[in-house]
């Protein structure tokens, strides 16, 4: 695969150049059938909120509530949402805050933490997933986040040596908010556990020590929103997805054979099961496809934790999982044995998009 270099990268998305472009370059238009918009909007996707404070409280009615909610979103769909959740609201936005200046910031300047081709860690503006074709319609900054004691300062360090001695601030609100992400993910696999009528120490345990990625998703507003998307069709190969979404709006899901927003709720935080979990689950719960829209007037923020087990865990259903199932649904395997999987499939797709674009 031959690159063009960094000066003369067309797949290099400027935001300052692209959000104003009324002829939106191909690598960015979607096939006509995958293209949003092309009928009537379904209603909103119903996520059943889950009070979480309740459910820590053990109040019998509330555990039991949010156990059943969970259980049949779950089997339906994967997403639910979190509310009374115990993150400090000032964290949440401080992030925000200094996700406006990041992105804000000169290409030049972002490229300083630029992701390379096969890594999962950095500043990205033209990397596709694994099941796309085209270019997402945004900047994104992804780092990892590591509950290990021995990785403490992991997402303080990843900016300093990264961007520099300036981004010490930027670092330490982005530690501390993966830290109470990691934390409030050990609550809900508590009540995965608990949903499933398994020990719920089970899962909180699997994860304890998790080897975890954060992601910053930035969407510059779109000319032509109906062309393009600003995160492609995908399932989440990871654990569990927890995001934070502003007050826009543009993520879709899936079911019933029809695309249903997620109306954005700013007190709340979407969760969904992704493709690991599903195999722990042993096929139980689902991780199912969503992508995110974009819009021709306003630039959409979102932060997506995405919850992993330790890289060497061996992922194998409890047996107690096995019974719904009568067999077990998927192999053993190791979080690092499906992330190198994964990023084989992202080295494949730009190969895909090189030669045809
Ligand atoms: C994602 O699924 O990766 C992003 C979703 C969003 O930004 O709403
Ligand atoms: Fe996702």
């Amino acid at each position: 695969l031959l690159l063009p270099s960094k000066e003369t990268n067309p797949l290099v998305f400027d935001a300052s150049i692209l959000q104003n472009e009324t002829n939106i370059p191909a690598q960015f238009v979607w096939p006509d059938h995958e293209k949003p918009r092309l009928e009537p909007p379904s209603p909103p996707l119903y996520v059943p909120p889950i009070d979480l404070k309740a459910f820590i409280s053990g109040e019998p009615l509330a555990t039991s509530n949010a156990s059943r909610l969970v259980h049949s979103a779950c089997q339906e769909h994967g997403f639910f949402q979190v509310y009374n959740h115990g993150v400090d609201s000032n964290l949440i936005n401080d992030v925000h805050r200094i996700m406006n200046l990041f992105f804000g910031m000169p290409l030049s300047e972002k490229q300083k933490a630029e992701r390379k081709f096969g890594e999962y860690c950095g500043y990205a503006s033209s990397f596709t997933n694994r099941f796309s074709s085209k270019l997402p319609w945004k900047e994104t900054l992804s780092f990892r986040y590591s509950a290990d004691p021995k990785c403490l300062n992991i997402v303080h360090d990843y900016f300093l040596n990264v961007m520099g001695e300036d981004f010490s601030e930027f670092g330490r609100v982005c530690q501390e908010y993966s830290k109470a992400m990691s934390k409030l993910a050990l609550d809900i696999m508590e009540l995965l556990g608990m949903s499933l009528g398994i020990d719920p120490s089970c899962f909180r345990d699997f994860y304890e020590e998790n080897d975890s990625i954060m992601r910053l998703n930035y969407y510059p507003p779109c000319k032509k929103p109906d062309q393009t998307l600003g995160t492609g069709p995908h399932c989440d190969p990871t654990s569990l997805t927890i995001l934070h979404q502003d007050n826009v709006g543009g993520l879709e899901v899936f079911v019933d054979e029809k695309w249903h927003s997620i109306a954005p709720c700013s007190d709340a935080f979407v969760v969904n099961i992704g493709d690991t979990f599903m195999a722990l689950s042993n096929g139980l719960y689902k991780s199912c496809l969503h992508r995110a829209v974009v819009n021709s007037n306003t630039p959409r923020k979102s932060l997506a934790f995405f919850l992993s087990p330790k890289m060497d865990k061996v992922v194998r259903s409890p047996k107690a999982l096995v019974k719904y199932n009568n067999q077990r649904m998927y192999p053993d395997f190791t979080w690092s044995t499906f992330l190198e999987f994964t990023q084989k499939h992202y080295r494949a797709d730009m190969k895909t998009l090189d030669a045809f674009s």
